[in-house]
């Protein structure tokens, strides 16, 4: 079965078509039109440009992925769409197209959850996860810890109670004056500083929990960044990069692993734009290794928001009988059961 995938709740605009049959999902094409250089100028997403933007690509970025798969709208067994959560304007860009989409031409629609459709990106690998698994996924706007019983039965065990860790990074890369987003730039740069130099506090909340805090971590190091400037000392960017990297990184570790010994899971999934930190990625892998645990993540190319990982789970979806209808609305939080 061909299914489009649509993608639009952030600053990425994006249709893919993906092939699915006997347990394999294959994509025809991908087509991601990033704004990411428009929203440099300003240091962050601005919501109602990342709308207009959206609007203007959403026509000529499905065709592009249909022409580019070779796929007619009438060869299409679903349109799959991410409805949340995400930037209510942006999502709705796409929420309105699909639908306008796959009623006129008659298409079974389905709504996605853009968490699960990161968990899904790892669905393009060449050995698929099996169910039950753990997710951990690590995005701009969460930092969530998922146990999941069978494909796309999402149970929530642990989340950021205040910023994502994408947040976190990105905030820290812009006061620093690196390039927005800054995760990718910090990645690099901690490989040049000393990850032991500068003391940060844990964004693993203390006790049973799983459950993470990034804010205290990041007005520490806000702190610490100050400290220097008002002492006339250079920030040393590179320890700094290193040591914030290793807090973020040994944090959400362990509680992946505090989530592992809990729930006996024996494969993690690790998913989300922040996924395509090579640090968290090696140590995630240690993790595993030291659990008995298979680590599953996407290629760093499907880490960030895409089409085809709406897709992937919308097939989830619409293995579960799920439709959607015209009354199909955008929201710009979370589902709370996690149902969809
Ligand atoms: O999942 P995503 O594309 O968007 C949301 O759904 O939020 O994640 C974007 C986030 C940004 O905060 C970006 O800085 C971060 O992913 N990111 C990284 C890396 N590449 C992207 N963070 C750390 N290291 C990276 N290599
Ligand atoms: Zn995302």
């Amino acid at each position: 079965m061909y299914i489009l995938g649509m993608e639009s709740s952030c600053d990425e605009t994006s249709a893919a078509v993906v092939r699915v049959g006997d347990g394999k999902y294959e994509i025809c094409s991908n087509i991601v039109a990033s704004q990411v250089e428009t929203h440099r100028l300003y240091g962050g997403v601005v919501p109602e440009i990342a709308s207009r933007a959206h609007i203007e690509a959403v026509s000529a970025i499905t065709n592009e992925a249909l022409a580019t798969a070779g796929v007619a709208l009438s060869d299409l067994g679903a349109v799959a769409v991410t409805a949340f959560p995400g930037l209510i304007g942006a999502l709705l860009v796409g929420v309105n197209f699909a639908k306008s989409l796959a009623f006129s031409h008659k298409i079974p629609l389905v709504a996605v959850n853009h968490m699960k459709a990161h968990v899904a990106a790892a669905y393009f690998t060449d050995e698929v996860p099996q169910a039950p698994f753990l997710a951990v996924v690590v995005s701009g706007g969460h930092t969530s810890l998922f146990d999941v019983p069978s494909v796309g039965e999402f149970h929530e065990i642990g989340a950021t109670r205040d910023d994502a860790a994408g947040e976190a990074f990105d905030k820290i890369g812009r006061v620093i004056g690196l390039p927005y987003p800054g995760g990718a730039a910090l990645d690099r740069l901690a490989y040049e500083g000393n990850a032991r130099a500068i003391r940060l506090p844990s964004p693993a909340l203390a006790g049973d929990t799983l459950d993470f805090s990034f804010s205290g971590l990041k007005t520490a190091a806000l702190n610490y960044i100050n400290s220097c400037r008002q002492s006339g000392t250079e920030v040393p960017r590179a320890d700094l990069a290193a040591s914030y990297t290793a807090a973020v990184v040994e944090g959400i570790a362990a509680k992946v692993d505090a989530a592992l010994a809990r729930t006996g899971r024996r494969t993690l999934v690790l998913a989300g734009g922040v996924a395509a930190n090579s640090h968290l990625r090696t140590r995630l892998a240690e993790v595993c290794r030291a659990r008995g645990a298979r680590l599953s993540v996407p290629p760093v190319s499907l880490c960030a928001d895409n089409g085809a990982m709406v897709a992937a789970a919308g097939y989830w979806e619409l293995c579960a009988g799920k439709r959607a209808g015209t009354d199909l609305n955008a929201s710009a939080l979370d589902n709370p059961d996690w149902s969809v």
